[in-house]
């Protein structure tokens, strides 16, 4: 791949070599030898702790070198594009730029380029706005392979906060294609004709103790404009729609809870719950280092960057 934006263009097969070559590198694989240094810019122009740090340290495992860059004092503050800020990037001898931004494809303007543009960077979507996020995606995938070996005819919901979810977007997308059955859960207003193909909407109770896997959202307050949003209540979330200490008793003994985190503890699901032995959220970021070594891996191949 020359560019890594969305995961709804994956393959099947493309997302088991991805797992494949994540599961070696966090056994302690050989790390490639990149034949030329290869330089990386981390744009996060929203916030972020995992992704960020995350990539910064996959990048530092496999030997790239990391330009720092500060939206909140680059000339971005000035109006610059983004387009432009990579354009100057690229010029100073920049190879590859993770970025996440608030603006759903905001990558299109950067990978599909007119003839007259020069723009030659390798970009990594880490998030942007309802849109993807592959990394997160694809790590996750990567857990629930270690835990079951398999996708196939795993019952998996997706519960909370949908439709501002890049998370629940890139997943479903994944899981249908990799076999698993898929469930969603959480207010009707967080569910939309835009799920309906992938699942069912459910109420909790009423798939709780069927799942192999309970995927939660966090409920996304930042993105929240609606009346019917803003009079929200956490207490009653939690009651009606969250992983109370009595749902998480009536899962299956097998079955493992995941969240992309940041967690809004008591509200998602009760707090005691985070590192109970369902939960994989550590396991989860854990396993995201070695799928974007793999993520970097292949775009620095995909662009003839390093050769071995
Ligand atoms: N999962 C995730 O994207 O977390 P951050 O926002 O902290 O990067």
């Amino acid at each position: 791949l020359q560019h890594f934006v969305t995961v709804k263009d994956l393959q099947n097969d493309q997302v088991k070599t991805l797992i494949e070559r994540a599961i070696y590198f966090k056994n302690g694989g050989q790390i490639p030898h990149f034949t030329q240094p290869i330089y990386a810019v981390n744009m996060f122009f929203e916030n972020s702790t995992r992704t960020h740090c995350s990539f910064e340290m996959a990048e530092r495992k496999l030997g790239l070198r990391t330009i720092p860059f500060d939206p909140a004092t680059s000339s971005v503050k000035k109006g610059e594009t983004l387009y432009d800020t990579l354009l100057s990037l690229d010029a100073i001898g920049v190879n590859l730029a993770v970025i996440r931004h608030q603006k759903n494809e905001y990558y299109q303007e950067l990978i599909k380029l007119n003839s007259t543009q020069k723009l030659d960077m390798g970009i990594v979507n880490a998030g942007d706005g309802s849109g993807q996020h592959p990394s997160q995606s694809l790590l996750d995938m990567m857990t629930i392979y270690e835990q079951f070996g398999t996708f196939e005819g795993l019952k998996v919901a997706i519960i909370g906060d949908l439709v501002n979810s890049r998370v629940a977007r890139s997943n479903m997308q994944l899981l249908k294609k990799l076999g698993a059955q898929i469930f969603f859960a959480g207010p009707d207003y967080w569910y939309t004709n835009e799920f309906e193909k992938y699942g069912q909407h459910l109420a909790i109770d009423d798939l709780i103790n069927e799942m192999d896997v309970v995927m939660l959202l966090r409920v996304q307050h930042e993105r929240h404009e609606h009346e019917t949003e803003s009079n929200f209540s956490t207490v009653k979330y939690h009651e009606q729609y969250g992983l109370t200490i009595d749902r998480y008793q009536r899962m299956k003994e097998d079955a493992i809870i995941m969240h992309p985190g940041p967690i809004n503890r008591d509200v998602e699901l009760a707090s005691e719950l985070v590192e109970a032995p369902k939960s994989r959220f550590f396991k989860q970021m854990q396993n995201g280092v070695y799928m974007r070594m793999a993520m970097l891996e292949t775009v620095i191949l995909g662009r003839h960057l390093g050769g071995f």
